[in-house]
């Protein structure tokens, strides 16, 4: 087991740049599995989960080529239509090649992904959408299996805006015959980029970004070129950091406008956000009010933020709330975060922090990817050197988090 060891700062200045996003270059990994024609990805970032998505790629047939932070993948055919538990037991998005994998060879069969550290997180929705589309849904020996002899286009009511099941319908739709609509469909800025991608494969995809998503069925799809949209989530856990100290700090390779809510609590916390095109600049005296947030489906305030958030708010002058609506335990960090002097109450669905001047180094935990980022950061306003253990979770979602810390003058060890 791997821990850091990281020193507490005084002041953040310098730069620090985004890398692809995690969550968008998931399911585009997933719906190269769509073709036989190669898919060129650029800025993919070099990642425990990633790396895991090509493993289970390579498992049902792609050949993968990598040269630098691009990707050549190539999938002549599908030779095995199940994918492995041992890789998809370590990551709930390997559910993303279920979608395509069903579209294209009309039979998919993937390990239930089970509960995880951030709640049970069921599959209703995308199975949901696969059977409107024409398939036969089977439980059995841990697997779910979709099978259909040809996928119909229809009109899929989501109950819930999810992610993963607007990705998979959308995915498995791109090859039904007809037109299939997604209604109350997830709007995050990975969906219109994945909508992007496969419409450069040929698919007919109208309407990402919206509540209401329409694809219109095609017979094949084709090779294609893309680059992986910047990270929000890693952009927004920078600005956070910057926010925590005095700083004039420069995070480059951001899309303001994905960051609208983030930006907007940091304004009211008292912090300076200036955009410089495609940077965004923090700049912060040290103090920070307290204020309160609600996380929300996009363009909501991201709960993939409400972790490092909360790191931020422990500092705040006066009294703050987090509600978390997305996630039904989504709290871990907040043992961890007490454990270094914060406190923070727990009632339900909300959390009540009471801000404090100075946290304290300690021995503490990282319980999942973003509760870990959260404690990096509350270990640089620490008043002394903190081990955080099992940080397996945060190269999960964090490319070169060391080296780009250490550029900006931090004392961070892996040991
Ligand atoms: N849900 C259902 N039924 C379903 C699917 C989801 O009830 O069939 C519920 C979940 O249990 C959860 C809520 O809906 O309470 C949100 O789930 P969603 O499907 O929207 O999320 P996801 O696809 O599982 C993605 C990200 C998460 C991010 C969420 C919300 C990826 C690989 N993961 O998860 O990212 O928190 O959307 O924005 O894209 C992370 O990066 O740390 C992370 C957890």
């Amino acid at each position: 087991m791997q821990k850091y060891i990281i020193e507490p700062i005084k002041e953040l200045k310098g730069e620090i740049e985004v890398d692809g996003a995690k969550n968008g270059i998931l399911p585009i990994l997933a719906a190269s599995l769509l073709s036989t024609e190669p898919c060129v990805i650029h800025r993919v970032p070099s990642l425990k989960d990633v790396s895991v998505m090509l493993e289970i790629i390579r498992h049902v047939g792609a050949k993968v080529e990598r040269n630098a932070n691009s990707l050549n993948i190539t999938v002549p055919e599908i030779k095995d239509s199940e994918a492995p538990y041992k890789y998809v037991s370590q990551m709930r998005s390997s559910f993303d090649v279920m979608g395509p994998l069903l579209a294209r060879t009309g039979l998919a069969r993937v390990p239930l992904p089970g509960g995880c550290a951030i709640g049970e997180r069921p599959i209703d929705l995308h199975l949901k959408g696969f059977k409107a589309l024409g398939a036969e849904v089977e439980f059995g020996h841990g697997f779910v299996q979709a099978k259909a002899d040809k996928l119909v286009g229809a009109d899929i009511y989501l109950d819930f805006p999810s992610v993963g099941a607007t990705k998979n319908i959308m995915m498995a739709a791109t090859m039904a015959e007809g037109v299939t609509i997604i209604e109350n469909a997830a709007k995050e800025p990975e969906i219109v980029d994945l909508a992007i991608f496969l419409n450069k494969m040929g698919a007919k995809i109208s309407g990402s970004g919206t509540q209401t998503i329409r694809i219109t069925g095609v017979d094949e799809l084709k090779g294609c070129e893309h680059s992986t949209l910047p990270d929000r989530i890693e952009a927004g856990t920078f600005l956070i950091m910057g926010a925590m100290h005095k700083s004039n700090l420069l995070v480059k390779n951001v899309v303001p406008n994905h960051l609208k809510p983030v930006i907007a609590k940091l304004i009211e916390c008292g912090v300076t956000i200036e955009e410089e095109g495609d940077d965004l600049r923090v700049i912060n005296d040290g103090k920070i009010n307290a204020v309160d947030i609600t996380t929300l489906p996009y363009p909501g305030f991201p709960t993939d933020l409400q972790a490092p958030f909360m790191a931020l708010l422990c500092l705040a002058d006066g009294n703050s709330t987090i509600l978390e609506t997305v996630f039904e335990n989504r709290f871990s960090h907040v043992s961890e975060l007490n454990r270094m002097g914060a406190q923070i109450k727990i009632e339900g669905h909300s959390a009540t922090i009471k801000g404090t001047t100075k946290l304290q180094s300690a021995d503490v935990k990282a319980t999942d990817l973003r509760a870990g980022a959260a404690l990096v950061l509350a270990a640089l306003a620490a008043d002394g050197a903190t081990t955080i253990h099992e940080i397996h979770h945060i190269d999960r979602g964090y490319n070169e988090l060391e080296k780009k810390l250490r550029n900006l003058g931090i004392s961070i060890s892996r040991v």
